[in-house]
C-alpha cells in the first residue's frame, strides 16, 4: 500500500543550494540580516509587487512582532477582531501581546471573515482586525478597509496561506497596514521555518527591525524589550532558492485541483469552494466540505483515507475557540458558519508533485465512502 501523505515540502536542487550556501564558508557571516537575507527580502518585494517587507524566523513571530510596531493596545483599546476558523496562531498572538480576541463569523462562500459580522462586534474598546485569507482565498478586502476607515482601527492580515496571490494584479500581501506570510516548510513557499511582514507605511520598518532583534538600535541603544525573530542565512538561502521556482510550483498544484475538481466537483453531498472572480490562486489546499447528503461524516471520510494509507488533515478543527485554553473564554456557538465549517471540512493531499493516478486514488476512496465509487 503506498502511503500519500497531505503535503510535500517543496526543495530546490540539492547542488542549488549548495551553490547558495557556498560562500557562508567563506565569510563566516551566518545570521543577523547577512547576504542571504538581504537577498531574499529584495527578491520578495520584487515578486510579491510590495514595496516593503521585513523577513522572520516565522510567521508566528511576524505577527507578534507587528502587533508591537504598529503599537496595537498601547492607547488602551485592546479589542482585536478575528476569526476562529484559522490557526492557533492568529488567535494565540493576540493573546500573547496582551491583546482580547473577539471572533467575528466566517462567509459561507470561502469561509473568510464576515465583514457583516465584524462591523456588528466593533466596540470602542476595538484596536484592530486581524483577518485570515483562508486557505489562499482573499477576504473581502474592501469592505474590511471600509469599516477599519470608518472606526480608526488597523489591519493586520494573516497572510499565512496567500504567498503568490493575487486579485486584479494586486498582490494579497499589499493590503490593509501589514500582512503576515508564513514560510514554514509545508507552505506553498517555504525557508524551511520562516516568515514576513509586508507593510505599508515605511516607517513601520524600523520598528519591526527592533522588535525581531532584542530591540536594538544601536551598539549602546536598546529602545525597548523586543525578542529573537531574526531569520538566519542558511533559511533565506533556502528562499533565496525555492523564490526561482516557486511559479513552477504553484502551476503544477494548479494542475493537481484541476484533476481534483475534474473529479469531486458536482458530487452531491460534496462542496468545494468555487475559485474567486479576478483572483490568481496559489493552490495552497485542497479542502472538502461534506455535506450531510453526501453519505458518509467528514470523519468517516478521515478514517476511510488513513486505512488506505493517505493523510488528510482537519484544518481548521477544532475551531479556535473550542481550544481547551480558551474554554470559558470564547463561545464557538457565536460562530455558527465556522463552526458548521470546522465540523465538515477535510484537507486532502496537495503538493506540487503529486502524481495524477494518485489524486484518482484519493479520489476514488472519498467518493466510495458516499457509496458513489
Ligand atoms: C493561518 C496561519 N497563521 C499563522 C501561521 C503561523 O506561521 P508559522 O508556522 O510560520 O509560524 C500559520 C502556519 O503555520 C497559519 O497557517
Amino acid at each position: 500500500m503506498k502511503t500519500i501523505l497531505v503535503t510535500r515540502s517543496s526543495m530546490p536542487p540539492m547542488e542549488e543550494y549548495i551553490e547558495e550556501v557556498r560562500p557562508l564558508w567563506e565569510s563566516h557571516w551566518l545570521t543577523n540580516m547577512g547576504v542571504e537575507h538581504r537577498k531574499l527580502e529584495e527578491g520578495l518585494r520584487e515578486y510579491l509587487g510590495v514595496s516593503n517587507a521585513a523577513l522572520f524566523t516565522n510567521g508566528h513571530s511576524a505577527l507578534e512582532c507587528a502587533f508591537e510596531a504598529l503599537g496595537l493596545g498601547k492607547d488602551g483599546r485592546d479589542e482585536v477582531i478575528t476569526t476562529p476558523f484559522t490557526f492557533a496562531s492568529t488567535v494565540h498572538a493576540i493573546v500573547r501581546k496582551g491583546l482580547r480576541p473577539v471572533m467575528a463569523d466566517v462567509r459561507p462562500s470561502d469561509y473568510t471573515i464576515d465583514p457583516v459580522s465584524v462591523e456588528s462586534l466593533v466596540t470602542e474598546r476595538t484596536c484592530a482586525i486581524v483577518p485570515v485569507h483562508v486557505y489562499g482565498n482573499l477576504c473581502d478586502v474592501d469592505a474590511i478597509q471600509d469599516i477599519a476607515d470608518r472606526h480608526g482601527l488597523k489591519v493586520l492580515y494573516d497572510a499565512a496561506h496567500a504567498f503568490g496571490v493575487r486579485k486584479n494584479g494586486a498582490s494579497a500581501a499589499s493590503f490593509g497596514d501589514a500582512s503576515m506570510l508564513s514560510f514554514h516548510a509545508t507552505k506553498v513557499f517555504n525557508t524551511v521555518e520562516g516568515g514576513a511582514v509586508c507593510f505599508r507605511d515605511p516607517a513601520l520598518g524600523s520598528e519591526l527591525a527592533r522588535w525581531r532583534n532584542f530591540g536594538i538600535e544601536g551598539p549602546e541603544d536598546v529602545a525597548c524589550s523586543g525578542g529573537n525573530a531574526k531569520m538566519d542565512e542558511f533559511r533565506a538561502a533556502m528562499g533565496v532558492c525555492n523564490l526561482r521556482h516557486v511559479d513552477e510550483e504553484i502551476a503544477k498544484r494548479a494542475r493537481v485541483e484541476e484533476r481534483y475538481r475534474e473529479r469531486l466537483e458536482g458530487v452531491p453531498g460534496l462542496k468545494l469552494i468555487a475559485p474567486q472572480p479576478g483572483v490568481e490562486h496559489n493552490h495552497a489546499y485542497m479542502p472538502v466540505f461534506f455535506l450531510d447528503s453526501f453519505g458518509a461524516t467528514r470523519d468517516g471520510v478521515f478514517e476511510a483515507l488513513a486505512e488506505e494509507g493517505v493523510g488528510a488533515r482537519k484544518y481548521f478543527y477544532p475551531l479556535v475557540s473550542d481550544f481547551a485554553c480558551y474554554r470559558g473564554r470564547l463561545d464557538s456557538s457565536r460562530t455558527p458558519v465556522a463552526r458548521g465549517a470546522a465540523a465538515r471540512v477535510l484537507c486532502l493531499p496537495m503538493y506540487a508533485d503529486l502524481a495524477p493516478e494518485d489524486v484518482d486514488r484519493i479520489c476514488g476512496i472519498v467518493l466510495s465512502c458516499g457509496g458513489r465509487g
